[in-house]
């Protein structure tokens, strides 16, 4: 039903609005309670009684004439006895490794229940199901599981026949895994998702959790996993609601759960949810207990991959419980969006605000409310409002329009990431239903086919790094504070913009970014037009897309189908539902091929994974479509080592050469920029050589973040400042009088290096790349000079250090938040007897800790070390190791011990309070 509008607008410009900031409101009734801690956590799958009635059995006829053959092949009364029509069992692959189509059928049993559907663990590659001869789903992806409703076909006196057109792209093809006929059950299941189940036994945890990362390493475990086995594992919460809670709207939001997951409330199951990266909600009211003890139950399994990297297993970002009242902002319902009149000479003439807000009505009655909207500057003043009258029906959810005009805006830029915030309030007289608050930029961007990209009108090539979620001692479970610390350690390093390779992030990631000053490209994962894979690009979309510093949506990365007409027509698709809820960003995705043909005459920006030989000539053919580098070359090396050792699985820091990546980038005005494959090593993936490597070495950084050589690469032509950097070290005992290789990256126009004081020539620094010398080696100190216009603008030095005699603690932070979720990430150096860090060291350190605080991992950045992350020990690798400290609820200090056996250990202190 339509609603309508029952009042005008009312406007109130900025000098109003300190009037209306100042106006006294009713406390917003909205909570939004963060469920991240006392979850109980079980390893391995256990009996349920919710996994429905299993279909096994089928008859499969190969035909490749696809959905053109619907009519008969999905038709009721079709006699399979003759005609060529086998029998299989779920399970079975078909297709034995023929590209092509079967049709399966089968008749389902007469279930009672109320509300039918089927699910599927796997269907390989491409399912479409019929019921009853009508077209119901269409599903792409093998490894996703997904859910069929059937009741738009099901007959309750029976028979159902269900038939599922299967299509093979490559491999072995088929219904592949366990399918189950479900209905909506009305008692509470059996087992761990039972409210009176005893998880005593279980083990307590705290969000975020990755169950995969404290596993053991094995070689036969998946490779491209980290070698670490993957598997199921149950969590269950137990949470009271209060009987003034009856009527309000309760969401249970989960940030991202990898992956898999079936959550129930009170043994009633809320749903399921296959993607590991999307975030998802859902609406609890309908089983909640008012007034008394709810227990939510999950089931994740994070046995089968989405990606080829380490991907972990677990709820591992936050959860919320929402209580809002019936009339509320919708979820991700607020949406703002700026015109700046003039951003191309910084906006002095105004931005014309437009807010979307999208309010729902859960209630049984129409109801009136207001709406208002009113801008909070970055300095914390109001500066305008604005307010609607409206009638809501019950059950409707309207979006409501509000344009407010903002003269002299404070832009977003990466200098000034200026953030204003949209508080959003619906009242009811003068009592406040709801009020939300969505933080958003005020900026322009622009892809030019010649000139890049542009901000605020301005030329801003992007200088991106890729990374996936990851780090040292925690796996994919990242404290929110490691997502800050790692966005600034990439903008240290000169970095300003980051690829989410290739899933869309946590938020926390992004707001960091917003803060910061960092341009995203944010992406979803598979090309494809099924509605799973539409829904995945709605969910980033409507969720990120009030963040200013994204400046892309990529649909997807290096997909077979992306220079071919199929892949235009999916991508097309996918375009379309991210424009029906963002038309400010340009949509583009990672092509390693195909470039000029499919998704290319569709997308809006030309993205190019590695192969910049091709920027010149699709230039040229195509001299009005902007071209970016979205993945370029890795520098893939072990940090501090300098030779190649395939039994150790090391790479030399000379391998990974940062100019193939950036030269042809920097020297193209056209390139609007790249990002590098990766800002940080990451678990899984590893190459070039397999076990013992468990990592990826790809990284600029390792997993800790401790820099490698090429960190002073992109620092030098990325950053503002004069630099020079040497390497390797200079502890080679045993090679003395032999030829090192020695390299300076610097930004001036010449270095000089000198051992032990006497020169060894001036060498000319070619731009984006580096200078080399062959130095006979001698202990001492090896120091590089550089020079531009004639005078030392850097310097540079590596010492032969003494034996290891020290252990030294740097923590990020010293003064931490007490509220058991901020971390410290304290670097831990071997030092020699005069604090310099030895960069060889290998000792194994021991931490203890006293006070309000925890470990919660360690991590040393070795792609082969198979210590595990979650100990209170972890040996040095080439000098350093990690531990990251947690904080409890109670504000104190926390003291750290860090020994070797004969060292001096190193000490710690972090203070915990009120922050
Ligand atoms: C790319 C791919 C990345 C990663 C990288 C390793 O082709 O997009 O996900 O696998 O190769 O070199």
């Amino acid at each position: 039903m339509r609603t309508r509008i029952l009042a005008s607008l009312l406007v109130a410009f900025a000098v109003l609005a300190l009037s209306c900031a100042a106006q006294a409101r009713d406390a917003s009734p909205r909570q939004r309670l963060l469920m991240d801690a006392g979850w109980r956590f079980h390893l391995g799958d256990l009996p349920y009684s919710t996994s429905g009635t299993p279909i096994t059995d089928w008859v499969w006829k190969a035909d490749d004439r696809a959905e053109a053959s619907a009519a008969e092949m999905a038709a009721p009364d079709l006699d399979t006895s003759t005609g060529g029509w086998q029998a299989a069992k779920t399970g079975d692959d078909v297709f034995r490794g023929r590209v092509g189509f079967v049709w399966y059928r089968t008749t389902l049993p007469a279930v009672k229940g109320v509300s039918h559907s089927i699910h599927f663990e796997c269907v390989d590659d491409n399912g479409t199901v019929y019921l009853n001869g009508k077209r119901l789903m269409y599903h792409e992806v093998w490894n996703d599981p997904f859910d069929c409703p059937l009741d738009a076909a099901w007959r309750n006196d029976g028979p159902n026949l269900l038939a599922v057109l299967v299509e093979n792209t490559n491999g072995p093809g088929g219904i592949t895994g366990a399918t189950t006929l479900q209905t909506e059950a009305s008692d509470a299941s059996e087992g761990a998702p039972n409210p009176a189940f005893d998880d005593k036994a279980w083990s307590g945890v705290d969000l975020p959790h990755d169950y995969v990362v404290g596993g053991n390493f094995s070689p036969t475990e998946d490779r491209s996993h980290g070698y670490l086995p993957k598997g199921i594992g149950w969590y269950r919460k137990e949470f009271t609601l209060s009987p003034e809670d009856r009527g309000k709207t309760l969401w249970l939001e989960f940030d991202g759960i990898y992956r898999n997951s079936t959550v129930w409330l009170n043994g009633r199951q809320l749903g399921r949810h296959a993607s590991g990266y999307t975030s998802f909600y859902y609406d609890i009211g309908k089983f909640a207990n008012y007034g008394g003890r709810n227990v939510i139950a999950v089931r994740v399994d994070c046995t089968q991959n989405e990606g080829w990297w380490y991907e972990g297993g677990g709820i591992y970002r936050h959860v919320w419980l929402t209580k809002a009242a019936p009339i509320h902002v919708a979820h991700w319902g607020a949406f703002v969006t700026a015109e700046v009149e003039d951003g191309d000479r910084g906006g002095r003439d105004g931005a014309e605000i437009t807010i979307k807000t999208r309010v729902a009505n859960d209630g049984a009655q129409a109801a009136d409310c207001r709406l208002v909207s009113r801008i909070i500057d970055p300095s914390g003043n109001a500066v305008a409002s604005l307010s609607t009258d409206q009638s809501i029906a019950a059950g409707d959810s309207p979006e409501l329009v509000h344009k407010i005009h903002l003269s002299r805006p404070r832009l977003w830029s990466l200098e000034t990431p200026n953030l204003y915030r949209l508080q959003t309030s619906i009242l009811q007289g003068r009592r406040t239903l709801d009020e939300t608050e969505t933080p958003f930029g005020i900026r322009t961007i622009r892809f030019d086919a010649n000139k890049g990209f542009l901000l605020n009108g301005k030329p801003v090539k992007i200088k991106g790094t890729c990374n996936h979620v990851d780090f040292a001692g925690v796996g994919i479970a990242m404290p929110d504070r490691i997502q800050v610390y790692r966005v600034e350690k990439l903008l240290q390093m000169g970095s300003n913009a980051w690829r989410c390779s290739h899933n869309p992030p946590a938020e926390e990631m992004l707001d960091a970014c917003d803060r910061l000053g960092m341009l995203v490209m944010d992406e979803n994962r598979h090309l494809g037009s099924s509605p799973d894979i539409l829904g995945q690009v709605e969910s980033m979309v409507t969720r990120d897309r009030n963040h200013p510093s994204i400046i892309i949506w990529s649909m997807c990365n290096e997909e077979g189908l992306q220079g071919t007409e199929k892949g235009k027509q999916m991508f097309s698709a996918m375009m379309d539902v991210a424009h029906k809820y963002d038309t400010t960003r340009p949509i583009s995705c990672a092509m390693n091929g195909g470039w000029g043909s499919g998704i290319t005459s569709v997308e809006d920006l030309q993205g190019f994974n590695y192969n910049p030989q091709q920027y010149d000539p699709f230039h040229k053919a195509f001299p009005n479509m902007p071209v970016f580098g979205s993945e370029t070359a890795s520098h893939v090396s072990s940090r501090g080592e300098y030779a190649d050792d395939r039994a150790a699985g090391y790479v030399s820091e000379y391998s990974g050469n940062p100019e193939w990546s950036w030269k042809p980038v920097a020297e193209r005005d056209f390139v609007a920029g790249s990002f590098v494959w990766t800002g940080f090593d990451y678990r899984g993936e590893p190459s070039p050589y397999d076990w013992p490597c468990i990592n990826s070495h790809f990284g600029i950084m390792d997993t800790c973040g401790f820099p490698k050589d090429a960190w002073w690469y992109y620092k030098a032509w990325w950053g503002d400042k004069p630099l020079v950097h040497i390497l390797p070290h200079w502890n080679w005992a045993g090679r003395e009088g032999q030829e090192i290789d020695v390299w300076a990256y610097s930004n001036a126009d010449k270095v000089e290096i000198l051992l032990n004081g006497k020169s060894l020539g001036v060498k000319d620094m070619p731009r984006w790349s580096h200078a080399s010398w062959k130095v006979k080696y001698e202990p001492g100190r090896l120091e590089a000079r550089a020079i531009t216009n004639g005078k030392v603008v850097a310097t540079d030095t590596v010492e032969t250090t003494g034996a290891p005699a020290a252990v030294r603690l740097s923590p990020d932070r010293s003064q931490i938040a007490a509220d058991g979720r901020d971390v410290s990430l304290i670097a831990v150096a071997i030092t020699d007897d005069k604090g310099r860090v030895v960069p060889t060291a290998s000792n194994l350190v021991r931490f203890s800790l006293s006070g309000p605080g925890k470990i919660i991992g360690v991590g040393n950045g070795d792609p082969s070390c198979h210590e595990s992350d979650k100990a209170r020990k972890r040996s040095a690798f080439n000098g350093y190791c990690m531990v990251i400290v947690q904080s409890t609820a109670k504000a104190g200090d926390i003291r750290l011990t860090a020994s070797a056996d004969g060292l001096k250990a190193g000490t710690a202190v972090i203070e915990t309070g009120a922050r």
